[in-house]
Order: structure tokens, then C-alpha cells, then sequence
């Protein structure tokens, strides 16, 4: 672990006012949120996001890896967290290790974020003790998505809210230094904020987690349709229409290109 990861992630630990932290998949948003918000996350919702899947299942360590060197380009003052993608972690603490350490090295990012609490514990500790910083994800978590249904809110049942103050307890056990805490009900929202020890980051969660994440094409209005959790900040998917209309009827009028735009 360089010493610039460790300042950036002792400044996240130790910031007093709620964190900001939003996705981005590219060189240029991360540009734009460099230094902007505290977390910059590639996330494999980047399946969603670029590819049109509807699940996250299928993302390779590889597209993860092109995506993250590519926003790594851009991030200086961010933490910048890599999604481990399903099916690069879960199986053993030495290929999880291998996988993460390729990450790391070819991303240049400052840690990678894994789903599951519990199941997981031996994972993250084995990724913590070998320097990799790790950031956790309970409640709904999209890698066990097989159908749409499958992305409801989790914990509403008594044994459902039991697993996951366990798999919090796994996590924050294991070392990690943050975990997002996506789709719960607002009470369990809460509650797991009084028992947590490390910083949370609630997406679909409540106002007392120690910071928030959205995906940065929901809250710019990127798609028509988003969950409940996205709070929409801009109409992005307008303002690029009315561009387009607006070069299709300069090429028809043939206003474009003019003699600015020639040779
Ligand atoms: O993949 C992702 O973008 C995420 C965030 C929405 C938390 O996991």
C-alpha cells in the first residue's frame, strides 16, 4: 500500500461531515469527479451502466481492469475503489488475493470493494492482511441478482435483518476500512448505523450513514427508469436530444459546418 493511499484513506476514515462517493467508468468522469467528491467507485454496475446487461453477474476482472486503469488515469485526490467482480473472490482467499493484487497493480486504484459479509470474512481478512485495503457491501447485493425481482429491498424479515447485522459484523471484523450498505429498510438502516464501527456508505439506506453513493449516470438523468433511491439532479438524457435535434437541423438547413469548422 503506497503512502498516498494510506493518507487518502485515513483523510475518508477521519472526515466528520457525511462522504460523498459516486461511480464513474471513464477517464473523463473521473476527471470531473476527481478531487470533487471522497470516493470515486468503478463499480460493476458498469454491466448495467455501458453494456446494457441487466445484471452484473457476467463482468469480467478484465473489463473491471480496463475500466479502473482508465479512471485511474484521471484520479489524484479521490479514493478510487475497484469492484472485484462476482466469481474473482468467493471461492478462495488465494485466488482472491491474486485477483486483487492484479487490480491494485494495474489500476493504480487505492482499494477494491467485494460483496457479502459472513461468507466472505476469511476473504477480506486474507486481502486486509496482505496491505489491500478493502471496502465491504451488505444488504442488497447486485452479484446475487439472477432475476429483476431479485434486486427488492433486503431485510425486511427478522432472519433476513439477523444476516445482514452479521455479515456487518463479518465485515468490519475482517478489517475493511468502509462498507456500502445498499437497499434495507430505513429502521435496520439505522440500526446497523448505531453497531458500526467503520464508515458506511448507504445507497437506498438512510440519512445516517456516514456518507452516501449514487451511480453518476441516475442522479445526472441518464435512463427513464431508476430505482427509488436515485435522487435525479439533472435531465442529461434530454439535454442530449435537444442537442442532436438541434446538429440534425443545422446539417439539413446546411448551417453546419461553417467556415470556423472548415480547412
Ligand atoms: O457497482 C456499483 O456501482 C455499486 C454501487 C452502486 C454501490 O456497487
Amino acid at each position: 500500500m503506497g503512502i498516498e493511499t494510506i493518507k487518502k484513506i485515513t483523510k475518508f476514515c477521519n472526515t466528520k461531515r457525511p462522504l460523498v462517493c459516486l461511480t464513474a467508468y471513464t477517464r473523463y468522469m473521473g476527471e470531473i469527479l476527481d478531487g470533487n467528491c471522497d470516493l470515486i467507485l468503478v463499480g460493476d454496475s458498469l454491466s448495467m451502466v455501458i453494456y446494457g446487461n441487466n445484471f452484473t453477474k457476467n463482468v469480467t476482472l478484465q473489463t473491471m481492469i480496463n475500466h479502473g486503469k482508465a479512471v485511474g488515469l484521471a484520479v489524484k485526490k479521490s479514493v478510487l475503489v475497484v469492484d472485484m467482480p462476482k466469481g474473482t473472490y468467493e471461492t478462495s482467499p488465494k485466488i482472491a488475493l491474486k485477483n486483487a493484487k492484479k487490480i491494485m497493480r494495474e489500476t493504480n486504484c487505492d482499494a477494491v470493494k467485494v460483496e457479502g459479509g459472513l461468507k466472505i470474512k476469511k476473504i477480506i481478512k486474507t486481502l486486509v492482511k496482505n496491505k489491500i485495503p478493502v471496502m465491504g457491501h451488505i444488504g442488497l447485493m447486485p452479484q446475487q441478482a439472477n432475476k429483476l425481482s431479485d434486486y427488492n429491498v433486503k431485510g425486511r424479515s427478522e432472519k433476513e435483518e439477523k444476516s445482514i447485522i452479521n455479515d456487518l459484523t463479518a465485515v468490519q471484523e475482517s478489517g475493511a476500512f468502509s462498507v456500502v450498505i445498499e437497499s434495507v429498510p430505513k429502521a435496520l438502516a439505522d440500526k446497523l448505523n448505531k453497531i458500526s464501527t467503520i464508515k458506511t456508505i448507504g445507497i437506498g439506506a438512510s440519512k445516517q450513514c456516514d456518507g452516501q453513493v449514487l451511480v453518476t449516470e441516475d442522479l445526472l438523468g441518464y435512463f427513464t427508469k431508476t430505482a427509488k433511491f436515485v435522487k435525479q439532479y439533472d435531465d442529461i438524457r434530454g439535454r442530449i436530444l435537444k442537442s442532436v435535434h438541434k446538429f440534425k437541423s443545422d446539417i439539413i438547413k446546411r448551417k453546419f459546418p461553417t467556415d470556423r469548422n472548415t480547412y
